[in-house]
């Protein structure tokens, strides 16, 4: 539950992005405060993932700003955002096996090779896929493919992950279970 007092993570403001002639998204406001849940929800092509890969720094807004944590986005890259991005289309590394692919953001840190494992194990536990490490990326379903994007993502403790329809593939195969 977010507290009423928490603090503005992510401000939008105005943010605007036009792709050549077409205008994509037009003057986005939002304010996403520390530990909200905030979910964008709209039809196909309205310009979910576009806001998402502008909030990441993988694309600039033609207008509008955007600071995260006090700070303007403006020029920073995507690497020297304090957000992680897991993408619409689950993209883990093939030639990875599972805890290679979650631990790979670690080497460039101060843990040990044990620590980031242990770090591994603890991201691997949050998307309910323990004993899955040695498997090739291959061996792997759609889903669990999301599950490990996603262990990846939060094996880094960002202030911000973003997340494009992690789950679809998994909820997909839900609903045709269900029917
Ligand atoms: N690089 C690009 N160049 C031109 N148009 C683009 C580009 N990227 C996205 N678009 C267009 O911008 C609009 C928003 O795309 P976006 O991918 O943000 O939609 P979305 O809401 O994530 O859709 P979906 O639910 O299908 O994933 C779409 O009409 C898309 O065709
Ligand atoms: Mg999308």
């Amino acid at each position: 539950m977010t507290s009423p007092n928490a603090q503005p993570i992510i401000d939008l403001s105005g943010v605007t992005k036009y792709f050549g002639t077409f205008h994509a998204l037009k003057g986005i406001d939002a304010e996403i405060k520390e530990g909200e849940f905030f979910s964008l929800l709209g039809p196909s092509g309205c310009g979910k993932t576009t806001l998402l890969r502008m909030i990441a720094g993988f694309e600039e807004p033609t207008a509008g700003t955007i600071v995260i944590g006090g700070k303007s986005m403006a020029g920073i890259s995507a690497n020297q955002r304090p957000t992680n991005m897991v993408f619409q289309s689950y993209a883990i590394f093939p030639h990875l096996n599972v805890a290679e692919n979650v631990g790979y953001g670690l080497k460039k840190g101060k843990l040990s090779k044990s620590e980031q494992a242990a770090e591994v194990v603890k991201a691997l536990e949050m998307v309910d896929l323990v004993g899955y490490g040695k498997r090739a990326a291959h061996e792997l379903s759609g889903g669990q493919r999301q599950r490990v994007a996603l262990a990846r993502a939060l094996v880094m403790r960002p202030k911000v992950v973003l997340l494009d329809e992690p789950l679809s593939a998994w909820t997909k195969s839900c609903v045709t279970k269900c029917k």
